[in-house]
């Protein structure tokens, strides 16, 4: 019972904080002129903004530590919440410095499944070498990162009704999604993708997109990322962007009805994507050429349903020319490796 007022408490100060974010966006001079203008130049409308309840963090040292105390809150809840760190200072006074973790950031709040502020991602305005460009709440008791998708709560209803979920990297990419009409897009958020986030998707449908960002870093967690989807039981697609491009960079350079055309026509079967990416870096090397059949096979061998393998393998051996019994066999024996 203790754990659940605790619990509750948190979620309390947690949408305390983010009302308070977000009326420093829309209300104060320096969230206006600094925060608003920040995500309109990224193209982000006041129907976008609510949805997703973005904020504003002063530049200050105590903004959210003063309002906070005087409404009530406690030190000890605002940093069981994440919210405030304390720091000895050891410049001779050792004096303990009591402070808001998220200063002068633009905040995107992260809700569990059923709306509840959580946590919160925090963007710094200018890119800059010495500091985070995202700043994000430490591990508490209701934020486990490994667990949680952004933009789920926003997306869940969508995800059902169109029986597939788009999973992106970043918080940036769901929100432009969103705003140009795709609403079944969560993020992973930078950690690479966990079994707990899949189950996560697996409760509102079995089919996943991956659109990573077309990177180095993007198509390697692509790779890794479609090989526990399917381990996890379910159906992995991918979709490919130029390189530089994220679903947001890319959704607002081509617009909305663009972008969902070229989801309709890039969209490739894990098997297609694995021989592409693989097939490239093998050049004419008739030896790498090879393994690359033994990497998508290592694919297949992952799906838990023995009839769905059955399909693939005879899909695999038709696009890559292959006798399917060499590639059934080749299965067998990965597998018997592994056991
Ligand atoms: N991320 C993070 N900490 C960082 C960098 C990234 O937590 N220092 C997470 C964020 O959730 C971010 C995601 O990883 O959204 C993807 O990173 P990246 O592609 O670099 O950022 P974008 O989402 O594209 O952000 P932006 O467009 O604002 O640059
Ligand atoms: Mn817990
Ligand atoms: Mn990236
Ligand atoms: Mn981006
Ligand atoms: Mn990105």
């Amino acid at each position: 019972l203790l754990k659940q007022n605790e619990r509750e408490s948190l979620f309390i100060v947690l949408n305390f904080a983010k009302t308070y974010f977000a009326e420093l966006l829309t209300n104060h001079d320096e969230g206006q002129s600094i925060g608003l203008s920040y995500f309109r130049e990224r193209g982000f409308t006041t129907p976008t903004i609510q949805a997703f309840e973005l904020g504003y963090s002063l530049n200050s040292w105590d903004g959210l530590l003063q309002e906070a105390e005087r409404r009530g809150y406690s030190r000890d809840l605002l940093e069981k919440a994440g919210l405030i760190l304390n720091k000895t200072d050891d410049g001779g006074s050792k004096r303990d410095r009591v402070f808001d973790r998220f200063r002068g950031r633009v905040m995107f709040p992260i809700h569990n499944v059923s709306g509840r502020v959580i946590a919160f991602g925090a963007r710094i305005l200018v890119n800059d070498k010495n500091q985070p460009k995202y700043l994000n709440s430490p591990e508490t008791e209701v934020y486990h990162k490994s667990a949680v998708l952004y933009g789920i709560y926003q997306a869940k209803q969508t995800i059902r009704q169109e029986d597939v979920c788009y999973l992106t990297e970043g918080y940036t990419d769901v929100i432009s999604l969103h705003q140009a009409g795709i609403k079944n897009v969560v993020a992973s958020s930078g950690t690479s993708l966990t079994i707990e986030q899949i189950r996560l998707i697996g409760r509102f449908t079995q089919n996943v997109t991956i659109l990573y960002d077309g990177d180095a870093a993007g198509i390697k967690a692509a790779l890794r990322g479609l090989d526990m989807v399917l381990e996890e039981g379910l159906n992995v697609s991918i979709v490919t962007f130029p390189d530089g491009e994220d679903p947001d960079s890319y959704v607002r350079r081509v617009g909305a009805e663009a972008f969902k055309a070229y989801i309709k026509s890039h969209t490739s079967d894990f098997i297609r994507f694995k021989t592409d990416v693989l097939l490239r870096d093998a050049g004419d090397n008739p030896f790498k050429r090879a393994e690359v059949i033994g990497e998508v096979v290592s694919s297949i061998i992952r799906i838990p349903d023995a009839l769905q393998r059955q399909v693939f393998f005879r899909t695999t051996a038709a696009q890559l020319r292959v006798d399917e019994q060499t590639l059934i066999s080749e299965g067998n024996r990965l597998m018997r490796k592994q056991q």
